[in-house]
Formats: C-alpha cells, structure tokens, sequence
C-alpha cells in the first residue's frame, strides 16, 4: 500500500537518498510542505517555485537570520586567527541590487566565448580520463571520471596544476562541509574550517600573481573584469566568490556525470540510440538534468508573512526551494517519473534554477556533459555496474544528490 506523507521523512537516508516516491506524495497532499523535523518549508511545485525564484523582495537570499547552522563562531575564528578572511555575503546570498553588483562580475567572467575556449581542453580531458581506465575494462567512475572532469577543468582555472585535482577535492569537499553545519559536528566543522583556511591562503597568492601578470584563466578575468566606475571587490568578496564557484561548480557536475552514466546503465537501449544518432545527446543531458536534478533544494528566506499555495509561511522562515521534486512536478511534465529524452519540454526543468540567480556556469556544465557522454559514448560498450550500488545510493544531504560510489564495467568500443 501507497505511503501517506506523514510516514515519510526527508532525514531518512533512504528517503533522502531516493525521495521521489515521498515528493509524488508531497504534490498530492501539500505541495508547500513544513518539514516536521526542521521546521522548513518545502516548496515543490513548478509554478511555485518560478513564483519565489522570480520574487526576492519576498523570498531572499540572504538567509541568515533563518540560518540552521551553529558553530559560525569557531569556523569564523580559526579562519580569522589563521590569517584568513570570514565569511562575508556576496552573489548567491544577496538580493537586488546588491546581487546586480556581483553578477555583472561574473557574468563577464562566464561567457560563450569563454566557454568555446575552453572546449578542446575539456575534449582533451576527457580523452585522457578515458584513455587512463579503458584497458582495465572497469573503473571507479565515480572518482576516475565524474569528479575529475570538472574538478580539472575548474582547479586548472583557478590556478591549480591538473595534478592537484586530490587537493582541490578535498577542498571543496571542506567548503561544502561547513555548509552542512546544520547537521555537522564541532569536529568536523574545526576540521573543515582549517582546510578552507588553506584554501583561502593559496587563492590570496593567486589573486595578487595575476593581478600583477594576467594569465588567460578565470583568476585573471576576476580580478581585471571591473569597470573604472565600479569599487574594487575586496579580498572577503573575492574569497567569497571563489567559495561559490567551488561549491557551487564542481559537486554538482560530478552528480550530473554519475547519473548520465546511471542512466545509460538503467536505460542501455539508450546507448545503441545515442551512437546511431549524436543530436540526441543534447536531449538526453536535458533528460538528466531533470530526472535527478543535481541541486535537489537550495535557501531562500521568507522577506515577510506569505501566503504560497495555500500555506502561510511566517517572516524569517527557512524556505527550501526545490529544484529537484519541481522538475518532477506532473504538472509540468507528462509522466514525470519516466526517463524520457523525446519528451516535448525535455529542456524546461529548473535543475539550473530561475530568475536573477539562474546558474551563471550553466553553459560550462552543459558542455562538460556533452564533452563527456560524447567521449565515453563512443569508446565504451556494453556498459554494467561492476558492483551493487551501495544502499542507500547518496550520501545524505539536503541539498544535493551525491553518489557515494559507482563502479562500472564495459568493453572497448
Ligand atoms: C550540472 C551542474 C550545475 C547545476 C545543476 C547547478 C545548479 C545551480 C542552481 C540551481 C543555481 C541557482 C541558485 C539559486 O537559485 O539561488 C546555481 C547558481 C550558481 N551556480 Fe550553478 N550549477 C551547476 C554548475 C555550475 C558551475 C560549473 C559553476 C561554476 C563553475 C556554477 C556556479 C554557480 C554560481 C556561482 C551560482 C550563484 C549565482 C547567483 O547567485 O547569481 N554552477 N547553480
């Protein structure tokens, strides 16, 4: 028998790691949905979600006053008193028009033509990362692979050698750590925060480097790209930054490659369409994107007392928007649970948001996919999981939908 929404709870790992059957059951009973353990509010529709997304004079970005998190103090002082700098709010925590000023930066930063640039390099790695398992006829492709990818292609733009991608995991792997806090222990959190402190010590020596010598890497465009009539972004700011390019750009690409490839291992008809016919590549990533969106919920606070599709929502309330169960909504999409790149919307989810804070490194993501399912398409067949996924698949967080191991086998194409 079907599961009524009270017996479900999102800090259940299984639930988390796998919530589909607990958002049909949040759409049918209360698609605003408070979480009892929380106290946050859930938003799950599609509509909806555009609604607050496209509203933030109601719905802001700057949570801290709704902030879950503990131990700001000591993550602040082990900063600080290690010659770093505390956390500040810039971009994806500001509202209009604070926002406008940090988004113009990066928006100068995040172009086409950047993007078109940095193809043949992106095609280069993923040959490589290929070139490096396909003998074996198996790999890890959660770590050989889907963090890798990414991870190179932004550490090489940040100023890091290929070689250190292990570093530049482990410090991103930090950073979103400490956006866990709310559930994070004092440990874990000191140990985060003096990673972070590294992090932040070798980025301060990176920024004065191209400030001097430009190199052709985002480092430089960040620290060149500001108009005569604007303030320079100071070193809490650009540190900042440099926080949400990281958590923001490289967990969640690793988590769109994984469950591309889970798809083609779920779907393997689907392998024999995409070799037939390449253009179908474009959809399929768009059918990924949706069906397991990589950011299932990120935060917004209530600006005031609102009323969304008939729940009240008090100001200062914790508002989690959902990415994830909106572009699961079948509102929108028809049999929203199916894997279905000949859909007629395949490219209408939200899984890169809406509105004002609409992902900036969508295009980069977009052809790190294309790069990579094209690459791995045409060299591998017969693809198969080489182990059982572990249960529950997902490491639990409330925000994201990480894998925490995928071991694959094939043959060579
Ligand atoms: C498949 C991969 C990705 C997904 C699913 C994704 C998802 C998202 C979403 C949903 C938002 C909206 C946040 C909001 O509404 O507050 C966002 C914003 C953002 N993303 Fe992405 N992202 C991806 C890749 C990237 C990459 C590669 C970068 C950069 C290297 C990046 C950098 C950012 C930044 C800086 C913001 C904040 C923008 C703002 O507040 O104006 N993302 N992303």
């Amino acid at each position: 028998m079907a599961k009524t929404l009270s017996e479900f709870s999102m800090l259940d790992p299984h639930v988390n790691s796998e919530p589909w059957d607990m958002y049909a059951e949040i759409h049918k009973e209360c698609p605003v949905y408070q979480m009892p353990e929380t106290g946050a509010f859930l938003v799950t529709k599609y509509d909806d979600l555009r609604q607050v997304l496209r509203d933030p004079e109601t719905f802001s970005s700057d949570v801290r006053v709704a902030s879950m998190g503990q131990f700001e103090e000591l993550q602040r002082s082990i900063l600080v008193e290690g010659g770093g700098w505390e956390h500040v709010q810039t971009l994806q925590r500001t509202d209009p028009p604070e926002h406008g000023r940090y988004r113009r930066l990066i928006d100068r930063v995040f172009t086409i033509k950047r993007v078109r640039e940095l193809t043949p390099r992106i095609d280069q790695v993923v040959s490589e990362l290929i070139d490096n398992f396909i003998e074996k006829g198996e790999c890890d492709f959660n770590d050989e692979f889907a963090m890798r990818m990414p991870g190179i292609i932004i550490a090489e733009q940040l100023g890091l050698d290929h070689s250190q991608v292990s570093t530049f995991k482990k410090w991103a792997d930090a950073m979103l750590g400490a956006s866990r806090s709310a559930v994070a222990g004092e440990e874990e959190i000191r140990e985060n925060a003096k990673i972070e402190l590294e992090a932040q010590l070798f980025f301060a020596k990176i920024f004065e480097e191209r400030r001097a010598v430009p190199q052709n890497d985002l480092m430089s465009a960040f620290v060149h790209s500001q108009t005569e009539d604007e303030d320079p972004l100071s070193m809490h700011e650009l540190q900042n930054m440099m926080h949400q390019l990281i958590t923001g750009g490289f967990e969640t690409t690793q988590s769109a490659i994984n469950h591309g490839m889970w798809a083609l291992i779920r779907y393997p008809e689907l392998v024999v369409k995409l070799k037939e016919d390449a253009s179908l590549l474009k959809p399929f990533i768009e059918e990924v994107l949706r069906w397991e969106a990589p950011v299932q919920f990120l935060a917004r606070r209530a600006a005031k007392d609102v009323e969304l599709n008939g729940t009240l929502i008090p100001k200062d309330s914790m508002i989690l928007v959902g990415y994830g169960p909106a572009s699961r909504d079948e509102s929108k999409f028809e049999c929203p649970h199916q894997f279905d790149i000949e859909r007629s919307n395949v490219g209408a989810h939200l899984a890169f948001g809406s509105g004002g804070h609409f992902c900036p490194g969508a295009l980069l993501a977009r052809q790190e996919m294309m790069s990579s399912f094209s690459g791995l398409i045409q060299r591998l067949d017969n693809i198969e999981l080489a182990r059982p996924l572990p249960a529950p698949v997902h490491n639990f967080s409330l925000f994201f939908l990480p894998m925490k191991e995928f071991h694959v086998k094939f043959t060579k194409a």
